[in-house]
């Protein structure tokens, strides 16, 4: 059976290049893998007292969310060359109480964009950083870094670009092989 995958958009705007990009992913996903955009944006700021008094449904809701998925792939812009805080507070979310991470062992997979020309680069790896600590054994080839991401879509929003289109389907076939090979449950 294919292998469910979270897919977690770094930006809340609603017209965002990386919603975008998510979308055309989970629609192109090869039959090994089922995509779905776990949202992000409803999740109170992380809060280690909340976790000791009254639990935020927003944050059980999104720990189940995370926990139910094999895989978890990040499409992310670059805020202040770093990783924008709404992704970054769902990261710590998903990674307490302590000792019980939702994250730990998942294979996983980041996406940077930006319409300028260094693709969120330093997003990217601020968020690989985080990932190496969280245990989510994360895919290193191909990197996808998409720069000059605001040229690539027709009016109506839709990803035109063909070059892309054989570059993210090539990157989602190794992350699928990536995911059949490090599944820990
Ligand atoms: C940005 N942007 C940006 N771009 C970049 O390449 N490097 C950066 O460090 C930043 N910093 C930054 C900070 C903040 C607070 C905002 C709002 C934006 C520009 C950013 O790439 C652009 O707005 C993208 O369109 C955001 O991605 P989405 O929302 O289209 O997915």
């Amino acid at each position: 059976s294919p292998h469910s995958v979270g897919i977690f958009v770094g930006s809340l705007r609603k017209e965002a290049y990386s919603r975008r990009i998510a979308t055309w992913l989970k629609s192109n996903a090869p039959a090994s893998l089922v995509m779905n955009i776990v949202e992000i944006g409803a999740l109170p700021l992380y809060d280690p007292d909340l976790d000791d008094g009254v639990v935020p449904v927003a944050w059980t809701r999104f720990r189940e969310a995370v926990a139910a998925v094999d895989a978890v792939l990040f499409v992310t812009p670059e805020y202040n060359r770093s990783v924008p805080a709404a992704l970054k507070n769902a990261l710590d979310v998903g990674s307490r109480p302590y000792g019980a991470s939702v994250w730990a062992g998942k294979p996983g997979a980041v996406v940077s964009v930006s319409p300028g020309g260094i693709g969120g680069f330093g997003a990217n790896h601020h968020l690989r950083q985080s990932l190496v600590f969280l245990d989510v054994p994360t895919l290193q080839q191909p990197e996808v870094y998409l720069g000059h991401v605001d040229r690539l879509f027709d009016l109506s929003g839709d990803l035109t670009d063909e070059n892309t289109h054989a570059f993210l389907t090539a990157f989602l076939a190794a992350f699928a092989a990536w995911t059949a090979t490090n599944l820990r449950r």
